[in-house]
């Protein structure tokens, strides 16, 4: 069975190569180099938005699922550069949609927790999405391409991502934040953001198993400790034994120039819980996860 990984140098992909070399033949795809891959991963560089290449790499795999990772994921160049993440995030699922649709291929889509306005919190997967940003608005449209295109396919919402890179990079907000820490230097968190993170190696852990699975939908995919994103730092920055004076909170919607973020966008993972065997952890016990990873203990 092979497994077509997009985005391949992101922080999400990097734990779902690890999990999913055990079981499936693994190919992953980015628009840049990949180095360090463990054995029998096989990577292709290319530009999704090239419909023509895409089309031509699917025909040499023929996955048989398809995780589709690759976005452009910070919210503020969403926001600045709207035409390109449209093109990007809606453009690019849309074309891997229609080759899933045509050669009979299970998708995922990572989609995720801020699709909510962030005013009720605790978002279950029947709650209706509204977007408070472009990026949002992205990830919705994307969501809805990939259910329409087939009732296998898996919409997955993921929460914030808590972790350290599994594979060389990512975009680690614990990683800079422990770079910061051991320096002596402060670090700001918003107070205002209520999520429910989960850590990296479980979510995945998650994918890899939905990949596998016959589930069709939508699955939210978040950590069992809903907290403000100020509080989660402080946590962390005491378990790691580093000076919690250092973590300052902040309102991420009283920053200029940013783009709006929603309040309270934890999500309930009641049906996650009821349909993989992979546990979601509470913040702690995905922190201790993250940090004693090795991707060795996979083989
Ligand atoms: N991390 C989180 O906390 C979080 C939370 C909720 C949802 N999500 C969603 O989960 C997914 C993965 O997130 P992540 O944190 O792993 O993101 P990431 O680290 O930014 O990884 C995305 C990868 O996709 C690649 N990519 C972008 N455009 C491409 C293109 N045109 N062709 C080929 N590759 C392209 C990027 O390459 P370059 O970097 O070289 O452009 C990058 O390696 C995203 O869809 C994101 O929206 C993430």
């Amino acid at each position: 069975m092979r497994l077509l990984i997009t985005g391949l140098n992101g922080f999400v992909a990097g734990s779902i190569v690890a999990h999913a070399r055990k079981t499936w033949e693994v190919h992953g795809v980015d628009i840049t180099e990949t180095t360090g891959l463990p054995a029998n991963v096989t990577a292709h560089q290319l530009d999704l938005m090239d419909k023509e290449k895409v089309a031509a790499l699917f025909l040499q795999i023929r996955p048989n699922a398809v995780i589709h990772t690759a976005a452009i994921a910070n919210i503020d160049v969403c926001e600045n550069n709207k035409e390109l993440a449209w093109k990007v995030n809606v453009g690019i699922t849309e074309t891997i949609a229609e080759l899933c649709k045509t050669m009979g291929i299970k998708m995922i889509v990572c989609s995720t927790d801020t699709v909510f306005d962030g005013i009720k919190g605790r978002y279950s997967e029947t709650d209706a999405p509204f977007a408070v940003n472009h990026y949002a608005k992205t990830k919705i449209e994307a969501e809805r391409i990939v259910l329409a295109a087939s009732s296998k396919n898996i919409v997955a919402r993921l929460s914030l991502v808590m972790g350290m890179p599994v594979m060389g990079k990512g975009n680690s907000f614990l990683a800079e934040t422990i770079e910061k820490l051991k320096k002596g230097e402060p670090v700001k968190f918003p107070e205002n953001e209520i999520r429910t993170p989960i850590d990296v190696v479980t979510l995945g852990a998650a994918l890899t198993e939905l990949a596998g699975s016959d589930f069709g939908g939508i699955v939210h995919l978040s950590g069992n400790t809903r907290i403000n994103r100020y509080k989660m730092a402080f946590h962390l920055a005491e378990m790691l034994g580093y000076n919690t004076s250092l973590v300052k909170g902040t309102n991420s919607n009283a920053l200029a120039g940013r783009a709006p973020r929603p309040n309270d966008a934890s999500m309930e993972n009641v049906l996650a819980t009821s349909i993989l065997q992979t546990p979601m952890l509470t913040l702690e016990e995905g922190l201790y996860l993250t940090l004693n990873f090795k991707m060795e203990e996979l083989i």
